[in-house]
């Protein structure tokens, strides 16, 4: 076993040791296959989405039991608030929902539930989610928890041929293969993953004059590496050609605008992997194992938003998002829920939990109202290239 691709703290059992070694031989042929190196985002696209041996693909991967917990799985609170927000899309312009990257169904089911109570349900909730595994365990939440509502859901892997009234990304943007660069006497060089002994490394690709191009040249610190999403982008323009009149495009995840992003003081940039709740940031270690993440550039977001046609409708923080849309714990008879409420509450919005880290950027096409969400605070303005 490559000693690098399992470090001494993940202690794996005989299974993933075996499954590891899999992931190892497999990706190491396709580095050899490619002439010695990958782009990162070829890398990281295998070590999450391989049909076969992709994280994705894998039993557990949200929740206690797993190895990260997203705002859905922490509580009903969330689906609740955005379900708040559908809404006021959903009475003046009726349609359909779809969730990309839906996971195991968690977040469609709560805000299924809450539109159900509020009378304003869509015609139709697509969840479209491309690990199969995750599709079956959203099928089964479906039907154990609102089989009432099974007829307006659809699963599916790809992108429906419809338009619809409301789309909604909760951490996807971060989980698409983004590449990596650094920069070497003022040029923007890729970093590809290659194969180094038993283990995985980097290496620094030729100057890359189309990265150059986007990046520019000036202001970079000798040695300062990052990344780069373009599947962000263009994921914002498949959307876009998905959203209705009047409709609202909504992404929530972690990240920055550009300027603090590509600060100078994030010189090894923002890959985050974690396994088991063990966050750290090196993605060639237990490939297949853990999950690989990059922050988003909510900066390259707004202005593919604007690139396809969509008007800028607000960018703030989840905390700010989630009170605007009145985010409370309910009235419990029980005090123990109550308190579960309140704590899951504190580690949606406080600033050094998911609060700030979290942003919420929402894009409409054509004429929209003051969207509900962005009531307390709206911080468009610091998307601005300086
Ligand atoms: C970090 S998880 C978030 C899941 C869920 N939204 C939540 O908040 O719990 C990212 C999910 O996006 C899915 N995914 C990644 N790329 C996708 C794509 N292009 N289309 C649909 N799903 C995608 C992954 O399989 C994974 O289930």
């Amino acid at each position: 076993m490559p000693e690098a691709a399992s470090p001494a703290w993940a202690a794996l059992d005989a299974i993933q040791e075996v499954t590891l070694a899999r992931h190892v031989r497999i990706l190491r042929a396709r580095i050899v296959q490619a002439g010695g190196a990958l782009s990162f985002a070829e890398f990281m696209e295998g070590a999450l989405y391989d049909t076969e041996i992709g994280y994705y693909s894998h039993e557990t991967v949200f929740g206690a039991t797993g190895d990260f917990i997203t705002a859905p799985a922490l509580s009903a609170l969330f689906g609740q608030c955005l379900a708040r927000q559908c809404a006021q899309i959903l009475q003046r312009a009726p349609g359909q929902i779809i969730e990309v990257g839906a996971g195991n169904g968690r977040l469609a089911v709560d805000i299924l539930q809450t539109l159900e109570a509020l009378e304003t349900l869509p015609t139709q909730y697509v969840l479209v989610e491309r690990s199969a595994r995750r599709r079956e365990e959203a099928q089964a939440l479906i039907t154990r928890e609102i089989p009432q509502q099974a007829d307006r859901i659809v699963i599916t892997d790809t992108w429906p041929d419809t338009s619809a009234s409301v789309i909604l990304a909760n951490e996807l943007l971060d989980a698409l293969p983004a590449d990596r660069f650094c920069i070497h006497q003022g040029r923007v060089h890729p970093l590809l993953v290659c194969v180094e002994g038993d283990a995985f490394g980097w290496r620094e690709g030729a100057v890359d004059v189309r990265l150059t191009e986007t990046l520019g040249t000036s202001g970079w610190p000798e040695g300062y590496a990052s990344e780069i999403s373009s599947r962000g982008g263009h994921w914002i323009g498949e959307a876009a050609a998905h959203l209705g009149t009047g409709g609202l495009l909504l992404v929530i995840d972690y990240g920055f605008p550009a300027h603090e992003f590509y600060h100078p003081q994030r010189h090894s940039g923002t890959l985050m992997c974690h396994f088991r709740h063990h966050v750290h940031s090196d993605p060639l270690v237990l490939p297949g194992l853990q999950d690989i993440t990059v922050h988003v550039d909510f900066t390259a977001i707004a202005e593919a938003g604007h690139a396809a046609g969509l008007m800028l409708a607000g960018y703030t923080s989840q905390a700010a998002f989630l009170l605007s849309l009145g985010l409370a714990p309910r009235a419990h008879a029980e005090v123990r829920a109550h308190m579960e409420e309140v704590n899951a509450i504190k580690r949606l919005t406080l600033p050094h939990e998911m609060g700030e880290l979290f942003k919420v950027i929402a894009f409409t096409r054509g004429h929209a109202p003051p969207l509900a969400g962005f009531h307390l605070l709206d911080r468009s303005q610091a998307l601005t290239r300086r």
